[in-house]
């Protein structure tokens, strides 16, 4: 199986390189860390690399009629790797609706934009970022360092950032400050 963007498999609303699907053995992994319960959803669910390891969860994928920007039901758990050229209006549509939110991205796509951390602070926080490692050695066609992120509602914590299958952890505690 081919884990890359794929051209050809556009559609009228998805980019080629919007479709990059996940290796089933990462995902398998990150939803084993997380072990999401309650109602859950892959709002994007490509061949269904995170779904088939999160049984009886809903989905949506446009590509199949499922436009996620037109789900409306409160859910628990959020778990997917999502289209990146809309990630900004599809973090703040995952966080009406969920009470926790794992994305798998490009870590930078999160850490290096303000307007991300803003979002973020006004939802919660995040207590866990699994770092898996550089994309390209994950099966990624880019070489980005690549984590799931745990999202969650009302969070205040601290953010404890954990290498995959490595001992050790380093802990993230920063000062809280209104968002306006
Ligand atoms: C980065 S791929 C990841 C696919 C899958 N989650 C995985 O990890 O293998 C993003 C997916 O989002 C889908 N997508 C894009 N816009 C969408 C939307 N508005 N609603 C639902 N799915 C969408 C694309 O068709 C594509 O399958």
């Amino acid at each position: 199986m081919m884990h890359c963007a794929l051209p050809g498999f556009e559609t009228e609303t998805v980019r080629a390189d919007d479709i990059i699907l996940t290796p089933h053995d990462v995902a398998r992994d990150v939803v084993e860390r997380f072990a999401p319960t309650g109602k859950v959803l892959d709002p994007c669910k490509g061949d269904g690399a995170f779904l088939q390891f999160m049984p009886g969860a809903e989905w949506c994928e446009v590509r199949e009629g499922r436009d996620f920007f037109g789900w409306r039901d409160p859910v628990d758990w959020i778990v997917s790797n999502p289209p990146y050229s809309t990630f900004k209006p599809w973090m703040l549509h995952s966080f009406t609706l969920a009470e926790n939110v794992v994305y798998l991205v490009p870590l930078h796509k999160v850490f290096c934009g303000a307007k991300y951390l803003d979002a973020i602070m006004q939802y919660g926080g995040m207590p866990e970022v699994l770092v898996m490692g550089a994309g390209s050695r994950l099966g990624f066609p880019f070489g980005f360092v690549v984590g799931a992120i745990h999202f969650k509602r009302g969070y205040e914590g601290p953010t404890w950032i954990h290498r995959h299958n490595a001992p050790g952890h380093f802990r993230l505690e920063a000062q809280r400050r209104d968002v306006k």
